[in-house]
């Protein structure tokens, strides 16, 4: 047999793998994309639950096989070692689909196995990358120990969503909006992730990690990397994520005695009784960023992110400034702004939003019209799974999606005055089915603002 690929799903029976990992394996595998994987080792504590392989396609099933394993115990990296010996030269994918307290055990240990192999190796982590600063640049440490920068695979599931991608299309293959796109034109920028579910089975991980690090760390800064960043020189990885980089670099850094003027926190009613014990974990989070840079500079960039509110809504909305006072009296009133919104879900849709004339007459006060493009509608089909992407692009070695080292820890800088401040106190209560606390309101209305959905 010719050379090909082993995969090594470590919590290779657990939720992230029955529900995303192997249905995406599959699809991919329909589109003759996994030829060359000899073996899929679901390497876990517990085994499959009963019957799960039968709903898996017979192809795919027939290459999965299921190894008790302990990632905490040292006994069974021996097992692992003989069964890489068994795959001389075959390209190694060793997927992390596990709690991310385990990260670092499980590098280390994987990582010294390794260190008797020749093998082309792949590591694939999903985030948290860490749970602050420190430990980030901790977990970075232990990897670089044994892989390379080209051999890790950092997941934020947010870069496989198409409707993702396409802002960085849509943003620099139309010469119509680039001219627009900076602080002469665009008064504010809200990237609004906005979720009715609670904590849904995942308590225990939630509460350690809260809205902050479990969205806004990772998922909304990746919308506002590609909203804000310069087209890059070339469209290579490296490139690319070092525009993002240049970026997050130019994230003004909040003071400790600032955060409460750049951030607001809150807890829905009911959360600890969700939980079964008290604590202080937010399950709200807004926060305000300024981009100190030639393009973007003091322009507000809000964040807010949420759990049992009114209803499920990922937009990041640019909305444009005002038109000048001496128009708004000639027309008798102020029109609504221009805004154009990325909605990323529950559809894959680009709006814009902009005044019409009203048929009742010249002059009168336009009317707010919109534009909507949907992804679906226009290229036919379904849109792919964001791990479909992701998983494709690990097997075909292309970086792009995935997070660098230094993007991570810089996106940690940036929250972590944040978490040090919210290590204290309490966040308020708001009611579960409205749209956060009303410290959340107060927060934007101070800049003379409101919280958009277009
Ligand atoms: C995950 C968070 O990364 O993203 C969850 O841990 C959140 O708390 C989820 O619900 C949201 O992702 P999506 O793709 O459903 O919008």
């Amino acid at each position: 047999m010719g050379k090909g690929r082993v995969l090594f799903i470590f919590g290779g029976t657990g939720d992230l793998a029955r529900r995303k990992i192997y249905p995406v394996l599959q699809r991919i595998m329909k589109r003759g994309k996994l030829k060359d994987v000899k073996a899929i080792y679901a390497l876990s504590r517990a085994g499959f639950e009963r019957g799960y392989l039968d709903t898996l396609d017979p192809d795919l099933a027939k290459l999965i096989r299921f190894q008790p394993f302990d990632v905490t115990n040292r006994e069974d990296y021996r097992t692992l070692e003989k069964e890489i010996s068994n795959f001389p030269g075959d390209e190694l994918i060793f997927y992390l689909a596990l709690p991310p307290h385990l990260f670092g055990t499980t590098i280390v240990h994987t990582g010294s196995v390794l260190r008797h192999f020749l093998n082309p190796r792949k590591i694939v982590i999903e985030k948290p990358f860490g749970f602050d600063l420190e430990s980030a640049r901790k977990l970075n440490f232990q990897l670089r120990r044994y892989f390379t920068e080209r051999e890790i695979y950092r997941i934020d599931h947010f870069l496989g969503k198409v409707s993702i991608q396409n802002i960085l299309s849509f943003r620099f293959s139309n010469y119509i909006f680039e001219g627009i796109w900076n602080k002469n034109f665009v008064d504010n920028v809200q990237i609004s992730a906005l979720e009715t579910v609670g904590l849904e089975g995942r308590s225990s991980y939630y509460d350690r990690v809260g809205a902050l690090r479990d969205m806004i760390q990772n998922h909304l800064l990746q919308i506002l990397c590609f909203l804000a960043m310069e087209p890059p020189a070339v469209m290579d990885p490296e490139r690319i994520r070092d525009e993002k980089v240049k970026v997050l670099s130019s994230v003004r850094k909040i003071k400790p005695e600032e955060v409460d003027r750049y951030a607001v926190r809150g807890s829905y009613r009911g959360y600890e009784e969700d939980l079964g014990r008290p604590s202080s974990t937010e399950t709200y989070a807004c926060v305000k960023v300024f981009i100190d840079n030639f393009r973007w500079e003091g322009v507000p960039f809000y964040l807010r992110t949420g759990k049992r509110l009114k209803e499920k809504k990922t937009q990041a909305v640019i909305t444009f400034k005002e038109i000048p006072g001496n128009f708004g009296k000639l027309i008798g009133c102020m029109p609504e702004r221009n805004r154009i919104a990325f909605e990323i879900a529950p559809g894959n849709r680009v709006i814009l939003s902009f005044q019409m004339m009203p048929p009742t007459g010249f002059l009168s006060c336009p009317l707010e019209s919109r534009m909507e493009v949907s992804l679906e509608d226009t290229f036919g089909g379904e849109v792919p799974d964001a791990y479909e992407t992701l998983i494709e692009d690990i097997l075909d070695g292309d970086q792009t999606l995935f997070i660098r080292e230094d993007e991570s820890e810089i996106a940690w800088e940036i929250v972590q005055p944040i978490l040090d401040r919210w290590s204290e106190g309490r966040p308020p209560l708001y009611e579960p089915g409205t749209w956060g606390p009303k410290e959340a309101e107060e927060f934007i209305r101070r800049d003379g603002r409101e919280w958009v959905l277009v």
